[in-house]
């Protein structure tokens, strides 16, 4: 109600991008006050008593609840301590490269209020691998599970992207609990090329054979892709990787108003549900409900999780939403939830996986 009312409207005269510095910078400052976490905990609002209904294990790790943060807000690993009070059952940080680059010049972000979306083109602006590192090693082990997502530098040539995906993973390795290979921004050139399937057959072993502790590995994907490159993507992935995240954001502007369409980036939030929760169903279809989908896009209700989580998702993520919602978002969402699934009579978040 109050983050409707006054924080919102506030944060959104601001210039996008400096209203998410500011929120960061908040959080920051709340990370580091013992009685911070206590305080965001109060502003995110009552956790649902879903005890054990949404508690879900994929890849062998134990999740408290199937609502993830998704990659992009906290591109540095800033935050691994104070999210989790948001109400997150996990954390995607990132995405993170190898050397630190600027990314492209602001205006980046932008909001699409009346649809419900965003559309950037922030282009892998971060701190580089080894201040991500050095975060993370310092935050230690987290309440809930971590996954850290890898990009790739601008500058890196198509030939060396194996390489470098993989000196990114090796640095990162002890600090995460699973690791996404974002191969689908829409903001770095030349970078959803890499989706071919040789090409990412190269990236994935190399990250392989650098995975000496087996971690879960899931590759995000771009919701634009030909069905018949779909279908490659998911044999590939079914048997060099341990899951998908479906998807990042998409170059179409179904669902905004014309004067977006000349605005260069990938568009999240409501316009993406449909078409996201769609790939969902079609990888869940194509991989016979064997590998294991993150499902991400325009999640604002616990009946959008629910949908993907219907067609096929074992997890959900979410960005857009939360800059919308507000703090109590994650917590709304998981009461709904919480809601559809004993409506529809399951016990547990897991036997609602696809049905
Ligand atoms: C400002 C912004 C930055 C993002 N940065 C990344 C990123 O660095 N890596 C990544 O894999 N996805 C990134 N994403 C995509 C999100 O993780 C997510 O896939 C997409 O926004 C769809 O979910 P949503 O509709 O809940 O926002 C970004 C999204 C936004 C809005």
């Amino acid at each position: 109600m109050l983050y409707d009312r006054v924080v919102r409207p506030a944060l959104f005269r601001a210039d996008p991008e400096s209203a998410h510095d500011a929120v960061v910078g908040l959080l920051s400052i709340l990370q580091r006050l013992p009685v911070g976490r206590r305080f965001l905990s109060l502003a995110a609002g009552s956790e649902p008593p879903d005890g054990a209904l949404l508690e879900t294990e994929v890849s062998g790790l134990k999740f408290p609840n199937p609502v993830g943060l998704a990659a992009g807000f906290d591109k540095d690993c800033r935050l691994a301590g104070i999210l989790p009070a948001l109400g997150f059952g996990f954390l995607e940080l990132g995405s993170i490269t190898l050397r630190p680059q600027p990314g492209n010049p602001r205006p980046r972000l932008f909001r699409v209020v009346e649809s419900g979306a965003i559309i950037n083109r922030m282009g892998f602006n971060g701190d580089g691998v080894f201040s991500a590192a050095e975060r993370m090693k310092a935050f230690g082990r987290g309440s809930v599970p971590v996954g850290l997502n890898i990009g790739l530098n601008r500058d890196c040539p198509q030939e060396r992207a194996p390489a470098e995906y993989a000196e990114t993973f090796r640095i990162l390795e002890p600090y995460g609990d699973y690791f996404a290979v974002n191969v689908s921004s829409p903001n770095t050139p030349g970078l959803r090329a890499l989706q071919d399937r040789l090409q990412l057959e190269r990236i994935l072993k190399a990250i392989g054979d650098a995975n000496k502790t087996r971690k879960p590995l899931l590759v995000k994907i771009d919701p634009d892709m030909a069905d018949e490159h779909l279908c490659d993507l998911a044999a590939l992935v079914s048997s060099a990787a341990s899951g998908m995240i479906v998807s990042n954001t998409t170059l179409s502007r179904d669902g905004v108003p014309e004067a977006w369409a000349g605005i260069q980036g990938g568009l999240s939030g409501q316009p993406l549900a449909g078409r996201s929760t769609r790939l969902v169903a079609r990888v869940f279809e194509l991989t016979g409900g064997r590998l294991p989908i993150v499902g991400v896009g325009g999640i604002f209700t616990g009946a959008d999780a629910y949908a993907k989580i219907r067609a096929g998702a074992s997890l959900v993520q979410l960005y857009t939403g939360l800059v919308y919602g507000g703090p109590g978002a994650v917590n709304r969402i998981r009461a709904e939830l919480a809601e559809c699934l004993k409506r529809d009579g399951f016990k547990n978040i897991m036997e609602a996986v696809g049905k």
